[in-house]
């Protein structure tokens, strides 16, 4: 599937935030950074299944609330330990103040 899923608004998400997004059986982390770009993940960390949406953002890092393993959410890569693979990321556009991704 390649469509745009509606998401959230804009405002739903706080700056230097993230929050929890479900769709069709999966789980997303979306997030929003102190300047007001929005990227989104795989919800779960890689390490054990634990919602980041919990954890805590840092400029464009997340920090899993379970072992504070890291991941720069922009890119989805795993930057400490204990995490080590890497998260998916999504594509994310904002239009008419709603927040939309790609998860196809
Ligand atoms: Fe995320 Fe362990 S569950 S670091």
């Amino acid at each position: 599937e390649d469509a745009w899923i509606d998401a959230c608004a804009a405002d739903d998400i706080d700056p230097e935030d993230v929050i929890r997004f479900d769709h069709g059986g999966a789980t997303f982390a979306i997030y929003r950074t102190g300047d007001d770009r929005y990227f989104a993940t795989d919800g779960l960390c890689t390490h054990e299944f634990v919602h980041l949406a919990d954890g805590l953002v840092m400029d464009t890092v997340i920090e899993c609330p379970l072992h504070n393993g890291r991941f720069d959410f922009t890119t989805g890569e795993a930057l400490s330990p204990p995490v080590c693979a890497a998260l998916r990321t999504f594509p994310v556009k904002v239009e008419g103040g709603r927040v939309y991704l790609r998860a196809g």
